[in-house]
This record gives structure tokens, sequence and C-alpha cells, in this order.
């Protein structure tokens, strides 16, 4: 099977990227599996009722969030309700929503599940490495699919390695640049630190340049103001699996300027 995996997406010009790009490569890919970072769809931070339903409409399969998951309020109307978004599953008390999703996908069953790293981020989290083993425990399933949503990328290169042969993908995501590091692990498991984003090629990792210039040189009251012109970027891999042996063949990173 193959599977198409699109990084961060990040507001309007993410959006648009997405619109405009993923059919073709979905196509020219036979792509079968599609899963999008959603963390950042709604005017930069969090999802919206209505991105949701137009990620489905652009044929999506597993939508993954991020330490964004809440900033849109009205997910909690719908999070509970679904078995097609995952957000972090190492969150320290319970939360809405699920850590991870099973889906059936031509007699095998795939989980898609989402840790959270603890190196420069602001979440007092459970640890993302205790938690997948004690995930890849309870949960059986054929294909293991692995959203590391991470700022450093030691803690991420770490990652791959306690999980290689154990969880067939491991991407990186949060920090919405993408690496030239995508490699098949030892044991067939497809890594990359991260899978950059999909949004603004201008701008701060997608946020207008100014507001966060200000921040370093002045006082910082600019507000938060998505990146809405120029070009955009379009990050994403492709990732083969064998179904018979169950390993990852195959790793490329995309990355669309236009
Ligand atoms: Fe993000
Ligand atoms: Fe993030």
């Amino acid at each position: 099977m193959r599977i198409l995996i699109v990084g961060d997406v990040f507001s309007k010009l993410g959006r648009e990227s997405l619109e405009r790009n993923v059919k073709r490569i979905r196509d020219n890919e036979k792509i079968n599996f599609l899963i999008v970072n959603g963390e950042n769809i709604s005017h930069g931070k969090g999802m919206n009722q209505g991105h949701y339903k137009w990620l489905l409409e652009q044929g999506v399969n597993v939508i993954t969030l991020g330490n964004h998951a809440f900033n849109q309020k009205s997910i909690y109307n719908f999070i509970d309700d679904v078995s097609n978004i995952v957000r972090p599953y190492n969150y320290p008390t319970e939360e809405h929503g699920k850590g991870f999703v099973i889906v059936n996908y031509n007699g095998l069953k795939i989980t898609v599940f989402q840790m959270m790293g603890r190196i420069l981020m602001n979440n007092d989290l459970l640890c993302p490495f205790k938690e997948t083993k004690k995930l890849l425990e309870e949960v059986n399933s054929d294909i293991y699919i692995c959203d590391f949503h991470a700022e450093a990328t030691s803690e991420k290169i770490a990652y791959g390695y306690a999980f290689s042969g154990k969880v067939q993908v491991i991407f990186g995501t949060h920090t919405h640049v993408q690496t030239s590091d995508a490699r098949i692990l030892e044991g067939g498991t497809a890594y990359i630190t991260d899978v950059g984003m999909t949004g603004p090629l201008d701008g701060v990792i997608g946020v207008e340049k100014e507001v966060i210039l200000d921040r370093y040189f002045n006082d910082g009251k600019q507000r938060f103001k998505p990146q809405e012109t120029g070009k955009s970027q379009f990050s994403a891999i492709v990732v083969e699996i064998d179904e018979t042996t169950k390993k990852a063949t195959s790793i490329k990173s995309l990355n669309i300027i236009e």
C-alpha cells in the first residue's frame, strides 16, 4: 500500500496548496491512504468543523493534530463523535478525542497514533517513549503509523531508533521545516524527522514575519497573523508498505514551492 502524509496544513495558503496538489499526487503516486496534519488549518491554530469537513472532501482518511489540537474551541463539539481525528496520546490527564484510531484497509488493521515530544515544548506531558511502549503492548495491529509531534530533532531521531521495526511509519511534525533525512530504518520503518509545513513559504513557520520580528526586537505586542500572501509550499512524504511482510520499503519526501 502507498500512503501520502501531508505536513501541518497552515491556514488559507495551506488549504489552497493542499487543494491544488493533492488530487494529482494521489493519482500519480497511486495513493491508497491519506493522512494530513491539521493542527494549523484554521487561521494557523486548531481545526474548526468546517475545515474538518473540507479535509474529508479532499479524501483524507485520518487527520492528526498536535499542541494546537484544542485552540478552536468548536472542536469539542465533534471530536468525540468521530473516528478519524487523532490528538496527542500522552496528555497527563483524560482529554477529549482519541490518541489513536484504528482503520481497516484491505484486510489490514492500521493504527494511527500521535505522541508529543517533551523537549522545548510547553506541555506537562507523559513520557512519549514509555507511552508508546504501553500503546504497542495494548493495541494489536498489523501496521502502526506514528505522528511524532516534537520540536527537538534529537528527541525525534532517538524516538525513531526506539521504535524502528515496531512502528512501520514514524513521521515528525510541528517544526514546519522539512528535514532531508527521509530513510528506511532497520526492521522496515519509514522515518523522517519532520515532514514540513503545507502553507506559506514567506513568513516565519506560517506567521507574518513582521509579527515575529517585532517579538525579537521590541515589546512584541503585534497580534498573531498568518501569512496570507506570496508563495506557498506543499510538504509531504510518500511511503510504501509491503502488505505481506508488513514492512515499509520506501519513503520519499515532496516539497513543492509555487
Ligand atoms: Fe504545526
Ligand atoms: Fe505543533
